[in-house]
């Protein structure tokens, strides 16, 4: 049996029955708000159109370049199709430094282009034109395939001179400044558009694809005809058009206050970006650490674990260095480890706080702070699948889902699954599948897609 005194810290953490329906139905409504026009600009969930019409068939063939921007790193890569399903991905990881993750945006485009010069320069491939795809992982109102405004950056990005930009033309023109590439920029496109188009190469039924990652955010198959938000002269000749949810600003009228916790409020009221992406507060690895921290010091400060050390004082300044020591990887460590040797927890602790030897009962009391708040997001999202899956005319639904997150948690998937169930329509079936590289492959497949509708 779970401590009394645990379990009450983390009561508010548990998300009954009543609240994970009243969710659903608030979630189902905003994203009926961001597709109409007339209510678009009051909704959270800006649901962009994608302008990718075409799911692929698994026959595209050719080489593309992909460039991914979106979390803590950035990638370049060459990506070969090779038609039946097949794809073959060489990449190149550079590091963003922090400085530019908030310098000036032609800083942070220059690095870009800059990198993408080496890469093309490493595979002898200046001068072979091939086209790209940009997926970058921000919110964008995209006014065609090439053309897409920052709305707003996010995950703790924040360099002036890039929202309300169209970050196409930024990438253009940062290319054009070094002058030693033919580049053509295809497509500019969302992690979640690639996740949904790299695993619908695979799987034919897959129709969503999610991030659970540094962010949170989906992207899903929607009818032409409730998408208001298309380009007057775009031709509505195709039945469907993907669509960018955005759902990691879903809060941000309230419709989550009644869930969400003092420790919520202060991982926001502490971030660079105050009031926005709550619902990606609650849910993606950026944030999930930063909460755990927060429930420990409190959990120590009123003695429900370490209760018998007198050196409480000492593990508090630890947590308190910065609000990223208790980093989300350690979330899925412990809760991956067993009864009672605890010892990847064991090495967390020690790591942490100099501790040698926490007692079992302080390890169980940790797995069930992290158990919470990793089921409680694992909910979320999965109120947020489901409201999708039901909204999607087939009755087959397969989702593509990538992410630090749920690919190193042990129990995400499990978390997910159990809530799907019970709010997915009884006439659906559904099914989850890990996404392989949607960033690379997904944007050339949006590229390949792209130049076969042309
Ligand atoms: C961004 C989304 C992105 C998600 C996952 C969010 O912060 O707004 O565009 O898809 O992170 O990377």
């Amino acid at each position: 049996m779970m401590d009394v005194e645990v379990r009450e810290l983390m009561q508010a953490f548990v998300l009954s029955d009543y609240q994970v329906q009243e969710v659903y139905s608030r979630f189902c409504a905003e994203i009926s708000k961001g597709l109409k026009r007339s209510t678009h600009a009051l909704a959270n969930t800006k649901c962009f159109p994608t302008y990718v019409q075409d799911l692929p068939t698994g026959d595209e063939m050719g080489k593309y370049l992909a460039l991914d921007l979106g979390g803590t790193n950035f990638r370049v890569l060459l990506v070969s199709l090779k038609g039946h399903h097949d794809a073959m991905v060489e990449s190149q990881i550079y590091a963003v430094p922090k400085d530019l993750m908030v310098g000036p945006g032609v800083e942070l485009f220059d690095h870009i282009a800059d990198c993408l010069a080496r890469f093309v320069e490493k595979h002898e491939m200046r001068n072979s034109h091939l086209p790209l795809g940009f997926t970058f992982s921000f919110p964008c109102e995209q006014k065609g395939l090439k053309e897409a405004i920052l709305t707003r950056w996010t995950k703790g990005f924040g360099c002036p001179g890039v929202e309300g930009e169209d970050v196409g033309r930024l990438l253009h023109e940062a290319i054009q400044r070094r002058g030693d590439a033919e580049i053509a920029v295809v497509a500019i496109l969302n992690d979640t558009t690639g996740t949904l188009m790299s695993c619908a190469h695979r799987n034919a039924d897959c129709r969503i694809g999610v991030i659970v990652g540094t962010g949170c955010n989906a992207c899903y198959v929607e009818d032409v005809a409730n998408v208001d938000l298309l380009h007057a002269d775009f031709k509505r000749n195709q039945k469907d058009v993907l669509v960018n949810a955005e759902w990691g600003a879903f809060g941000e009228s309230g419709q989550l206050d009644f869930v969400r916790t003092e420790y919520d409020r202060e991982v926001d009221d502490t971030s660079i970006n105050k009031s926005e992406q709550l619902f990606e507060k609650m849910t993606s690895g950026m944030y999930l650490g930063r909460l755990v921290r927060l429930i420990l010091m409190r959990a120590m400060q009123s003695k429900v674990i370490f209760k018998l050390s007198n050196r409480r004082e000492h593990f508090a300044t630890a947590l308190q260095k910065n609000e990223d020591v208790f980093e989300t990887r350690f979330i899925s460590e412990i809760e991956s480890d067993s009864f009672p040797e605890f010892s990847k927890t064991r090495t967390i602790i020690t790591e942490l706080f100099g501790l040698e030897k926490a007692s079992v009962e302080d390890c169980q009391k940790i797995k069930y702070i992290c158990e919470c708040v990793s089921k409680r997001a694992a909910t979320l999202v999965a109120i947020g699948v489901s409201g999708l899956i039901n909204r999607i005319s087939d009755r087959r639904v397969v989702v593509g889902m990538d992410g630090s997150v749920y690919r190193y948690h042990p129990k995400f998937d499990a978390y997910m699954r159990n809530t799907m169930h019970k709010l997915v329509k009884s006439d659906k079936e559904f099914d989850i599948m890990l996404s392989e590289d949607g960033s690379g492959r997904g944007a050339a497949l949006v590229a390949a897609v792209a130049s076969k509708t042309k």
